[in-house]
């Protein structure tokens, strides 16, 4: 069977933490031997909350470097800036001609938006006909997205049909893959997340890790009594990171009393470090040459522009555009 067609975007929100990679990064990372995938920043969906110049560029910038540094083999996968392949813009035009107002009223994003208080843009509105034309530009079979994002992949399904029937079957339906993320809780136990700000981020380091991770809320039983590993924050967090052993071993020694939690997070920090040094080395070294990021990124754009401008042409022949 052929290799599926895997794409993904990120938007450039801020710094990325450990949610961000257990939830989607990691998963990302490991697709790439599964498909044939294509991963881009999504900088065109960020100018939704993000009106910062300076901020925006920024973002995009640390994205790219993040998961060239995590291990993206832009060689493999196709990596690229959203806003560097403007036909995604001409289909999002034709994908709204078909679309009903209905479709994009019942979206759940949205009204979450509204009832966080983000002013409702155009844009803001028609977010999911701009995530339709990423994927189905691309003719992309399968969308590795986080539980929050599976109505959007239903919507852009729902776009293709509506395509396909009106004029002639030009798009694949792209199914979402839903990988089990595990449940990182952020330094208050809630679940981590930026709009929280409870994050640990995953390229922090040295004094600004330590300090975040001894923030993480633990209960007040003290040093010498028996925890419950179940139900810690740091336990949970380590765990994570941890072999099986290690996390037996941990848990065990949380059982018998005379284990902190302080001495847990210094175990965690010690984790933390062990786990992404070789991806902090490569960063830094990458960030000291901005030259071949750009070069990735330019290189990235011209391939996904090559299929996009194909499926722009059958989009345009099918409507009579030309
Ligand atoms: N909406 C996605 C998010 O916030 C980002 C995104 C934009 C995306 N376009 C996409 C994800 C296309 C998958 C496919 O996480």
């Amino acid at each position: 069977m052929k290799r599926p067609r895997i794409l993904s975007g990120v938007q450039p929100s801020g710094k990325l933490h450990l949610g961000n990679y257990f939830g989607a990064i990691r998963q990302h990372i490991a697709l790439q031997s599964e498909g044939e995938c294509f991963f881009f920043i999504a900088d065109l969906h960020a100018l939704t909350t993000i009106q910062d110049a300076k901020e925006l560029r920024e973002n995009s910038r640390a994205v790219a470097l993040d998961y060239l540094a995590l291990g993206l083999d832009a060689e493999k996968t196709v990596f690229f800036r959203q806003s560097d392949v403007p036909e995604v813009t001409e289909l999002a035009w034709v994908l709204s001609t078909v679309t009903g107002m209905g479709l994009l009223e019942r979206a759940h994003s949205y009204k979450d938006k509204l009832a966080r208080g983000l002013a409702p843009s155009v844009g803001l509105f028609t977010y999911p006909i701009l995530m339709a034309a990423d994927i189905l530009i691309y003719k992309s079979n399968l969308v590795p997205v986080g539980q929050d994002q599976t109505q959007h992949i239903e919507m852009t399904r729902d776009m293709a049909g509506y395509f396909n029937q009106a004029y002639r079957t030009v798009f694949p339906l792209p199914e979402a893959r839903l990988d089990e993320a595990p449940l990182v809780p952020g330094v208050d136990g809630k679940k981590m997340s930026k709009s929280y700000g409870n994050t640990i981020e995953i390229f922090a380091e040295g004094k600004a890790l330590s300090s975040t991770v001894m923030r993480i809320v633990t209960d007040s039983t003290p040093v010498e009594a028996p925890k419950d590993p179940e139900k810690d924050n740091v336990f949970a967090l380590y765990s994570l990171f941890a072999s099986e052993e290690e996390r037996s071993a941990l848990a065990a020694r949380y059982r018998a009393g005379g284990t902190g939690y302080g001495e847990a997070k210094k175990m965690l920090v010690e984790k933390i470090d062990a786990h992404f040094r070789d991806a902090r080395a490569k960063r830094k070294e990458l960030a000291a040459d901005p030259g071949t990021v750009e070069r990735v990124l330019g290189n990235g754009a011209e391939r996904a522009r090559r299929v996009a401008s194909e499926t722009l042409r059958e989009v345009r022949e099918a409507t009579g555009l030309r």
